[in-house]
């Protein structure tokens, strides 16, 4: 192989600049030319294209978002965009593919990768999310909950002095992995998570045993997509039940997907781009590369896309005994 292409595509993620650095540099180590891939699978239809080498990655390995831009493809999800996405590949001579993304970039990955299995395709995890199957950490998630982690504290300040309740919305569609441990590190009263259904009484019993032994504030932490609606509509039901204290709801939103990668993020980042560049140069083509339990590891991208993600048990246990 000659010429490989890198994109990153889906939500950003803080890393993902870390991540680009890291392929262009393998490469470059190897004698391969990179071409950048702009906006992600529209890139690939358009043709927008642009040479990468070390120098052109050179002072970002510490910057949030992505130099390449990204996008939430729907042509590509077509097998006429496809067509002209491989038309374009195999006139600049691209042989191989570097997604970094998650979930729905990895499924178009491996759709183009099956209709035109003369290209080899490799995925990287990158989302805030951490939830792709076949790794321990997704890039952009440390930095992510260190963000939450920032934000909530400072919302404990302001709970504790006025004695409020209150909802702290997070992202998470599909996934309460940014919840879960963000809840943990802030010592939230209560994690909603899709993953687990939410019980009204339960919650009103926890923040009625806080409220008896005079808990200065109260922090309940939502992911985006639980199962009883977002942290205004849980407000509003807790609220109709429990009215002792002033309740405010805030919403993280998109500040949880910029800013500049923690240290764990950028060195997974670069071992991960490092870790697929060698693997699709060296043959291997439709898997994503993963770090399970500290060990570089390869999981076809199909199986990455399950969402068959257990949440720990143990871990909500404890997040729950830490608040009674
Ligand atoms: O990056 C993943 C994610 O943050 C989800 O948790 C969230 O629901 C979604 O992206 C929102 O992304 P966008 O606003 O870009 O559609």
């Amino acid at each position: 192989m000659k010429h490989i292409a890198v994109l990153t595509s889906g939500g950003d993620a803080p890393g993902m600049n870390a991540c680009i650095r890291a392929v262009v540099r393998t490469a470059a180590y190897r004698n391969i030319q990179v071409t950048g891939v702009v906006a992600g699978f529209e890139g690939l239809i358009n043709g927008d294209f642009r040479d990468l080498d070390s120098t052109a990655v050179g002072n970002i390995i510490q910057k949030g978002g992505t130099i390449l831009k990204t996008a939430r493809s729907k042509q590509f999800m077509t097998p006429e965009g496809r067509a002209k996405a491989a038309e374009n590949m195999r006139k600049a001579g691209i042989e191989g593919l570097v997604v970094i993304g998650g979930d729905g970039s990895f499924r178009g990955a491996d759709i183009l990768a099956s209709e035109f299995p003369e290209f080899k395709v490799i995925g990287i995890p990158g989302t805030i999310d951490n939830d792709l199957y076949g790794t321990d950490f997704t890039i952009g998630y440390d930095t992510a909950i260190n963000t939450v982690v920032d934000a909530v504290d400072n919302i404990r300040d302001t709970a504790s002095s006025h004695n409020r309740l209150f909802f702290v919305e997070v992202m998470g569609r599909d996934a309460g992995l940014i919840a879960l441990r963000s809840g943990i590190a802030c010592g939230a009263e209560a994690i909603l998570i899709p993953e687990t259904k939410t019980h009204f009484d339960k919650l009103i019993a926890q923040l009625e045993r806080g409220w008896k032994r005079q808990k200065s504030g109260h922090v309940i932490i939502v992911a985006e997509g639980d199962d009883a609606g977002g942290a205004f509509e849980i407000a509003r039901i807790v609220q109709e039940k429990f009215d002792k204290l002033e309740t405010k709801v805030a919403i993280l939103g998109h500040i949880q997907r910029g800013g500049n990668p923690t240290c764990m993020d950028r060195v997974l980042a670069t071992r991960l781009g490092y870790e697929a560049t060698e693997a699709l140069l060296f043959g291997q083509t439709r898997v994503m590369t993963g770090q399970v339990a500290g060990k570089v590891s390869f999981t076809p991208l199909q199986n990455a896309v399950k969402h068959n993600i257990d949440v720990n048990e143990t871990i909500i246990k404890i997040a729950e005994i830490m608040a009674l």
